[in-house]
């Protein structure tokens, strides 16, 4: 695992998409993030694992968005190992917050980041029952609200 190479997405190389969607089931909230935002790649042996993606939301605040590793890589510290990038790549363009969101059933991810220092910091209630045409179940719960938490740098 430790040739695992985190970099900037290049200008001239396409997103992966399949990894980026494991992350968000809207092709079409993926390409927002991706206009918006500054992709980054983690990569072994040439081929992309992971990927996660900063967008800028407030002054002096960035959102961490897509965070995700392909499914055969996954449980073995790859997320942690993005989203400490993350952070120390926030930190390092001078932000002051780091946010991210995620859904009430997401139990794994809410341990991931409470892990890597962020606190819950507020609920955005049916934001997936809003913004989502099929109902998203994990864990057997139905995902309704959005959990947002913050890391201050
Ligand atoms: C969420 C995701 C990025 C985590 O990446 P990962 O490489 O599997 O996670 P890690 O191995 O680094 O695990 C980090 C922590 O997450 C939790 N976790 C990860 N996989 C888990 C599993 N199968 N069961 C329980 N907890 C798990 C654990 O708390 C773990 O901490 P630990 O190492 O101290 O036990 C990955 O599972 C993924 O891509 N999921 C699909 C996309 C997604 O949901 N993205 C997040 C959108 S908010």
């Amino acid at each position: 695992m430790d040739d695992l190479n985190i970099r900037p997405l290049a200008a001239d190389e396409e997103a992966p998409m399949a990894l980026l969607l494991l992350a968000d089931p809207s092709r079409k909230a993926v390409e927002s993030y991706l206009r918006r935002g500054r992709c980054y790649v983690g990569e072994r042996a040439g081929r992309v694992i992971a990927v996660y993606v900063l967008i800028d939301t407030r002054p002096h605040t960035v959102e961490l968005v897509n965070v995700a590793v392909a499914e055969a890589e996954q449980g073995r510290g790859i997320g942690k190992r993005m989203v400490l990038h993350a952070v120390e790549t926030a930190r390092s363009l001078g932000y002051r917050s780091l946010e991210v969101g995620t859904g009430n059933s997401s139990l794994n991810q809410l341990a991931l980041y409470q892990k890597c220092g962020f606190r819950i910091v507020g609920v955005d209630p049916d934001f997936f029952t809003r913004n989502y045409p099929e109902p998203i179940y994990e864990n057997g719960i139905l995902c309704r609200d959005m959990i947002r938490l913050r890391l201050d740098l």
